[in-house]
């Protein structure tokens, strides 16, 4: 084993809402809503899957983590074949909040962890969006805060922003899951000069609006035309959500990545939560009222976070002391 590695890491990771609006595959922002990867050296491999959120994944070597840390130590030159691995998350699946992006970010961080950390963040963020396909979700569950970022099929490239202090999301979840793969056979494979121009200006504009700190222009920045309209008929709700939303408290919505579940971002010291809250509910909950779970979600300005065990002391000895 090379020099500082572990025998036991844990790595927390964000969950993220992607695109943004007009960004698609390209924008994205970490929530302070977490799911946890814990890897360990062991005699034989086992997954374990702790809480709601996590069950139903494989629990032997075909589970996409134990693949995602094998290459990392392929890509290391080290050999740790058989992994005690567990999970617990926080982030529900299938409802565009990252939940993939994080579990990947997440095996990536503690395998890389495990092996005393021999590739830099900027490498595991290529093999992440090599792994998802695009760099929206990874990007911001790797650094946190606001992430721009490209991915070309070799190089990935970001440049990460502090969220605005004042800013906090709404988020409207439905019971129904939405796989990505639905929501991105539902897009054109040609979008017109004109809705092109619309997105990237707009996505121009929401990226300085997050670097200078301007909220107020968030309604009209978070404008798309290139997957939202082609996704609204996979999600009920969506429509009035983006065109209605900024009448009742929001600063502006979206799509959260490819959904079903709708993001509003809010000032968070403006003081209409509660209208929002039942706009929210009552537009994603449909004409038949289905089941909607909200959440207030802040920015997360910190992404992958490893656990050292000296960490972990020092939080139990700080909740002893409370
Ligand atoms: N940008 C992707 C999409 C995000 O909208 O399909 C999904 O993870």
């Amino acid at each position: 084993m090379p020099a500082g590695a572990r025998e036991r890491v844990r790595a927390r990771v964000p969950a993220t809402s992607a695109n943004l609006g007009p960004g698609f595959d390209a924008l994205g922002i970490a929530l302070s809503l977490y799911a946890w990867i814990e890897l360990a050296q062991a005699d034989t491999t086992t997954v374990s899957l702790v809480g709601a959120r996590s069950q139903g994944l494989p629990t032997d070597k075909s589970n996409l983590l134990y693949g995602i840390a094998q290459r990392v130590f392929d890509e290391a030159g080290v050999s740790v074949p058989e992994l005690d691995i567990a999970v617990y998350s926080d982030i529900p699946l299938a409802r565009g909040l990252g939940s993939s992006a994080a579990a990947i970010v997440g095996a990536l961080g503690a395998a890389n962890a495990l092996i005393g950390e021999p590739l830099p963040r900027d490498e595991l963020f290529r093999i992440a969006a090599s792994i998802e396909g695009h760099p929206d979700n990874v990007g911001p569950a790797l650094y946190g805060g606001f992430v721009a970022a490209t991915w070309d099929g070799e190089r990935a490239e970001h440049i990460r922003l502090d969220p605005p202090p004042r800013l906090t999301t709404l988020v409207a979840i439905p019971a129904y899951e939405l796989l990505t793969s639905k929501a991105r056979a539902a897009l054109p494979e040609q979008v017109s000069r004109a809705d092109a121009v619309f997105n990237l200006s707009r996505a121009a504009l929401l990226t300085a609006a997050f670097a200078a700190g301007r909220l107020d222009v968030l309604r009209g920045a978070m404008a798309d035309r290139i997957h939202q309209p082609y996704r609204a008929p996979l999600v009920p709700g969506l429509e009035r959500v983006l065109r209605e939303a900024a009448d009742h408290g929001a600063l502006g919505a979206a799509l959260s990545g490819a959904g079903p579940t709708a993001i509003a971002f809010v000032d968070d010291e403006a003081g209409r939560k509660a209208e929002l809250e039942a706009f929210m509910r009552e537009a994603m909950g449909g004409p038949e009222g289905g089941a909607v779970e909200l959440l207030w979600l802040a920015p997360s300005a910190i992404g992958l976070e490893l656990e050292t065990p000296a960490a972990r002391l020092a939080d139990e000895r700080r909740g002893d002391a409370s």
